[in-house]
């Protein structure tokens, strides 16, 4: 594939992500706190998110062992990056969630893979094939973008990971029910998980410095800030004294 196909692809798919952002903000996506068995059969919550994210690690890994060119050490990094967090959300974090009786519906796996089918085949592919062959040398590792990028990269997953793990830890062993998070970052937002990932991702996007790292970020945050919408009603319809003050996603902004 060449350059300008996977271009138009990139602008077709940033399209979409566009339109889903703004429908995300009328229709919530059915899992976790706000899944419904409305949207038909219905998945394991833990193998749901084994599922639907495993496609994302195995195309990283499928491009990495069988692209075409040889590698820079920027296009290792960027790999090893992008594989990393996607062991951790493939088989640490469903192992990490509390177990309840709570599932999802097979129409959120189903749409989560093409999502990662998609995002993963979009960044694989330019860095296994593209990347080598458009001027992306080791000189890059030195440039402002790269270094900025990596420590957003860095102190956004390093959020996600703390957030999440509060919130895991909220519940007891054999406790389902939900409690209002307290420091960190939840003082000043409701979804510092989802505002890590935005960060980390926006990282990566300044790093690679190539149109599908911009699309991927365009979608993480038109998936997560509507999401961070959804679950912040969500606390205010829930907990009459939930802090009045604490904001969506991005801290003393929205
Ligand atoms: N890149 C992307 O586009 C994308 C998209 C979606 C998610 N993600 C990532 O996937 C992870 C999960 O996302 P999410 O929206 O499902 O997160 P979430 O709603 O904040 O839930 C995270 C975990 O904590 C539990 N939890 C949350 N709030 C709680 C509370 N107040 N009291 C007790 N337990 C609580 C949840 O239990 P329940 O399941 O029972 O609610 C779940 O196990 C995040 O790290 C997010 O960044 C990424």
């Amino acid at each position: 594939m060449s350059l300008e196909t996977l271009s138009i692809i990139c602008y077709v798919w940033l399209t979409i992500a566009i339109a889903v952002h703004i429908t995300m903000f009328f229709i919530t996506a059915p899992f976790g706190r706000h899944t419904s068995s409305k949207w038909g059969p219905m998945v394991n919550n833990k193998l749901g998110w084994f599922i639907m994210e495993m496609p994302s690690l195995l195309i990283m890994l499928y491009f990495l062992l069988f692209g075409t060119y040889s590698r820079s050490s920027f296009v290792w990094i960027l790999f090893a990056l992008w594989i990393f967090h996607y062991l951790n959300r493939t088989f640490i974090y469903p192992l990490r969630i509390k177990r309840t009786p709570k599932q999802m519906p097979l129409f959120i796996v189903i749409n989560a893979i093409f999502f990662n089918l998609m995002n993963a085949g979009l960044n694989g592919y330019y860095l296994a094939e593209l990347a080598p062959v458009t001027d992306y040398g080791n000189e890059w590792l030195t440039t402002p973008y790269f270094i900025v990028g990596a420590i957003l990269f860095v102190v956004g997953m390093t959020i996600n990971w703390q957030a999440d793990t509060i919130l895991i830890n909220l519940r007891k062993p054999g406790e389902t029910d939900y409690k209002i998070p307290k420091g960190f970052l939840f003082d000043y937002i409701s979804s510092p998980n989802l505002f890590g990932e935005v960060v980390e991702w926006s990282g990566f996007a300044l790093m690679a410095w190539n149109l599908p790292g911009l699309t991927f970020m365009v979608w993480t945050f038109a998936n997560l800030v509507p999401r961070a919408k959804n679950h912040h009603d969500w606390y205010l319809g829930h907990f009459p004294d939930y802090p009045k003050d604490r904001k969506v996603i991005f801290p003393f902004l929205f």
